[in-house]
């Protein structure tokens, strides 16, 4: 078989890397390898996001480049969010595309990538014109290889998808589809063979991804918490996180699965996108202010020390001054290790696109200014507070210089340090010496028992 040359770029969120990752394995079979420009590439993904409109617009400006290397020979494909919602848009705006195709069909790659080669029609311009972007009735999890040849010791894997929740400024529900869940044992054969591998965390991915309802092998029904708990039994798996969660899924069973699972870590990223209940209800975010206070007290209680991570949009419509204020107030009083923010971006087809009242830029321009300064000062305290303490780093990847390496906290937090490389891939316990905005540095306090371990 002749070696072929892929390139995928993923934009936008973790899901999107994860379904890379699969449309990476899923062609290999046909002799495909990945590499790293596009340059030269017999086919190139973009794996693309539909969230804000800034992501659309970095879509176009990438096919515009790439256009520039494209052979006879190259096939390009759009991938993601943006297949999906604008599919026909995109064979018009860029017809030399030959492939679009949305999050639910990429097990057919190899029967599209047939298609496009065989394809002589050219009356839509140089592209070949293949577009699939329906929702179809069988799962793609069901047809995915899980070779995850590009694995390390942290992976991820998608275990739910979709989302029936309706904010009326999102367009996952549509893009993505309704909610589903993956059985227990598919996700549970996924972390074993990843385990088998060397992965010692684990990363479970969703849009909504603690509203998981998945069938055991005994037909019940499992939340997040009970999954976590089997996850949990796998030997030699340390670390298992999960991101994205809605609070009104955030059960009891999970929230205690933070208290007495020891390899659940101690960090959450749970989205209240506002402190203020009239743009709550304006959101349809079927929760209020309270109702997320009352977790996040709830949770400090069964594991003191979580840390705490958020999404925050600013300027939806009809947010005033007091609005924003009340979510100033409400970071203030939560105080989160990290968290993302976003200025508010009408979406087609979405009922906040629709409202009266949209803001004017300026404004979410400054508010945003005035809650990042604040989320970063937060940031940076949490951070200043590791100096000095002793926390187990998984060291995961190599740093920026010669000799180091770089891994995460159990809260999340990049620590930078001076280390043997045979260390890599192990649960260190680190001493943080330094604190800096984004990341840590520290140093290594004890290593004798991997050291002791015989080289391979
Ligand atoms: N405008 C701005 N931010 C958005 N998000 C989702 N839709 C929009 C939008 N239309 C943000 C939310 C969500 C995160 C993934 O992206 O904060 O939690
Ligand atoms: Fe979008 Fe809301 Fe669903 Fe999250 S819960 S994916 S923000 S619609």
């Amino acid at each position: 078989m002749s070696q072929k040359r892929l390139y995928i770029k993923s934009y936008g969120c973790q899901m999107n890397v994860y379904d890379s990752g699969r449309m990476a394995d899923i062609l290999k079979p046909l002799g495909y390898q990945l590499i790293e420009s596009p340059e030269g590439a017999d086919m190139v993904i973009l794996n693309t996001c539909h969230i804000r409109e800034k992501a659309e617009e970095k879509v176009y400006s990438d096919l515009g480049r790439i256009r520039l290397h494209k052979g006879e020979n190259m096939i390009l494909a759009v991938a993601g969010c943006m297949g999906q919602a604008e599919g026909a848009e995109i064979m018009r705006r860029a017809p030399y595309v030959d492939i679009v195709l949305g999050p639910q069909t990429y097990h057919r790659l190899p029967e599209m990538i047939a298609r496009a080669e065989r394809s002589q029609d050219k009356t839509k311009g140089p592209g070949r014109g293949v577009l699939e972007i329906e929702f179809p009735v069988e799962s793609k999890f069901d047809y995915l290889p899980q070779d995850h040849s590009d694995v390390g010791v942290s992976a991820f894997i998608a275990i739910q998808e979709g989302c029936d929740k309706f904010c009326t400024f999102c367009v996952v529900p549509y893009t993505r589809g309704a909610e589903y869940s993956r059985p227990v044992s598919s996700i549970y054969e996924e972390a074993s063979r990843l385990v088998e591998r060397g992965v010692k965390e684990i990363t479970l991915l969703g849009q909504n991804v603690n509203a998981y309802h998945g069938q055991s092998s005994q037909g019940k029904e499992w939340g997040l918490g009970r999954l976590l708990e089997h996850l949990a039994s796998l030997k030699g798996l340390e670390r298992l996180r999960y991101m994205t969660s809605h609070p009104r899924d955030m059960d009891e069973e999970l929230m205690m699965a933070h208290r007495d699972i020891p390899q659940v870590m101690p960090y959450l990223h749970l989205p209240i996108q506002s402190g203020s209940d009239r743009i709550l209800e304006a959101m349809n975010r079927k929760h209020t202010r309270q109702h997320y206070l009352k977790i996040i007290e709830k949770l400090r209680t069964y594991k003191p020390d979580i840390a705490l991570s958020s999404d925050f949009i600013v300027g939806f419509p009809g947010e005033s001054e007091k609005d924003f204020e009340e979510t100033m107030d409400l970071i203030q009083q939560i105080q989160y290790a990290q968290a993302y923010s976003f200025k508010y971006s009408p979406r087609h087809g979405t009922p906040g696109a629709l409202m009266e009242n949209q803001i004017p830029e300026e404004i979410k321009a400054e508010r945003l200014a005035r809650l990042q300064e604040l989320l970063n000062a937060q940031q940076q305290a949490f951070n200043e507070a590791s100096v000095g303490q002793i926390f187990p780093v998984l060291l995961d990847r190599k740093g920026k210089q010669d000799g180091q390496l770089l891994g995460k906290t159990p809260y999340l937090q990049s620590v930078y340090v001076e280390a043997n490389p045979r260390l890599f891939g192990h649960s260190i316990d680190i001493r943080i010496e330094k604190a800096f905005a984004n990341s840590l540095t520290g140093s290594i306090v004890t290593v004798d028992e991997v050291l002791k371990e015989p080289l391979e």
